[in-house]
């Protein structure tokens, strides 16, 4: 019996080395539309629903600074509008020497969808970072915290 099927999270994703290949791909390519000219960090979000479909998103910056969203939110926002709200697995990428786990606002956003997603963050070079979300996120606040009241 897998781990998967005993319950158990693991840290693959669907779909294998092919499925990550595509995702570390697709993160990349929109990195280099990110919208970053204040930062002049760039990142790129490739978010796999559990129907297989891929979405996209990069980090659009703003002049009024806290106006500006992350890649991720922009991903998970774009998933919503074309009708999915469960992710497997979500990979970033920067231009950073070091894999760039996502901020605490991005963690909450994807937690409210699908708590046991992966997350992946992926450099240039070949180096990689992946946790569950939940790791990154523990004890969350939650859809179901609100029905404690
Ligand atoms: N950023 C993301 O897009 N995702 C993260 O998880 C961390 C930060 C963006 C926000 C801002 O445009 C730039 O990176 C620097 O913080």
């Amino acid at each position: 019996m897998s781990a998967e099927s005993r319950g158990e999270t693991t840290l693959e994703v669907p779909g294998g080395d092919r499925a990550m290949t595509m995702l570390r791909e697709r993160a990349f390519a929109v990195m280099e539309r990110a919208y970053a000219p204040y930062s002049k960090f760039r990142v790129g979000a490739a978010l796999l629903a559990t129907d297989g479909s891929i979405t996209e998103g990069c980090n659009v910056e703003n002049a009024a600074y806290p106006s500006g969203i992350c890649a991720e939110r922009s991903a998970l926002s774009g998933a919503v509008a074309r009708g999915n709200q469960t992710f497997s697995a979500i990979v970033i990428a920067t231009e950073a020497d070091e894999p760039t786990p996502p901020c605490g606002m991005c963690r909450q956003v994807l937690e409210e969808f699908s708590p046991k997603m992966i997350v992946v963050a992926v450099t240039r070079g070949g180096r990689e970072g992946r946790w569950t979300l939940e790791e990154l996120l523990p004890k969350a606040f939650n859809p179901h915290s609100l029905d404690r009241r």
